[in-house]
């Protein structure tokens, strides 16, 4: 039966964002602080997440916090609870390119990628799905990969390695949270017109770029289509899917 306040009310929910000072991070922020959820705000970017704050019209608060720091999340993140009380979701969207190919990677740079895109998660994974943390009947995690974690692509061995491993935390902790109904899904995204594809594609030639085009046959994608799938699997209308990767690319994995 549906709920009489409806699946896409989130007035009830307490939901913990990554990343959310740029890009699809504070784009899912805006969106679901749209539809009344409680945020907290995790970026390394203050001033990010200040300008994120200002554009969310409900209440949110922020956690300034560096991933990498993996053994200082506990503490962040269990003192910000036990402020604005327990977590129905955590979206894991903060991450870090890393264009570079085999020849002349580090072991040190793959670890950082590794640190930041993967074990941050596997850890605010953890946090999350302590009985002190969360709350609610379908309390819901996602992460968001790239389509790189489920194609190759030559100098991204680091991020690709990052995102592939994404999927693997992602359907092995639905299956081992499924008995406490904690839902675990993972969006991969195409290219999406955000800060960190400019920052790549400052390295494209126009012959790339053209590529890149032709890769999506939808053309590239904006940060509003990954925070709308996010909103769906943070509401409980998908309260029956979890394990899921699901593709937000434009068809670039359809090819
Ligand atoms: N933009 C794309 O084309 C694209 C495609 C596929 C996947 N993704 C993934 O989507 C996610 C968001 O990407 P985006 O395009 O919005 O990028 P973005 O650069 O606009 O946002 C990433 C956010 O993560 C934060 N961040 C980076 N390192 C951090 C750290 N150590 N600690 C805390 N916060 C940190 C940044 O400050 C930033 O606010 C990433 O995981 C990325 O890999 C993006």
């Amino acid at each position: 039966m549906l709920k009489e306040t409806g699946f896409l009310d989130f007035s009830a929910k307490n939901i913990l964002i990554t990343g959310a000072g740029s890009g699809i991070g504070r784009t899912t922020a805006v969106t679901l602080s749209s539809l009344g959820a409680k945020l907290v705000l995790l970026d390394i970017n203050e001033q990010g997440l200040q300008e994120t704050q200002k554009l969310c019209k409900n209440i949110s608060s922020v956690l300034v916090h560096d991933l990498s720091d993996v053994g200082g999340l506990k503490k962040a993140v269990e003192d910000k609870v036990a402020e604005t009380g327990k977590l129905n979701g955590l979206i894991n969207v903060a991450g870090i390119p890393c264009v570079q190919p085999l020849k002349t990677l580090k072991a040190e740079t793959a670890e950082k990628v590794f640190r930041i895109n993967t074990l941050a998660v596997l850890e605010l994974s953890k946090i999350f799905c302590s009985i002190k943390n969360h709350q609610g009947d379908y309390p819901s995690i996602i992460n968001i990969s790239s389509v790189y974690g489920l194609v190759g692509s030559a100098a991204n061995v680091a991020y690709s390695m990052s995102k592939t491993a994404l999927h693997g935390i992602t359907r092995s902790l639905a299956i081992e949270m499924a008995g406490k109904n904690i839902r675990v899904n993972c969006i991969a995204p195409g290219f999406i017109k955000t800060e960190m594809l400019d920052g790549v594609a400052v390295s494209f030639d126009n012959e790339y770029n053209q590529r890149l085009q032709a890769l999506h046959p939808m053309g590239l994608g904006e940060a509003q289509d990954i925070a709308n799938a996010a909103v769906f699997l943070a509401s409980d209308m998908s309260k029956w899917i979890t394990g899921t990767i699901l593709s937000v690319d434009g068809g670039f994995t359809a090819i």
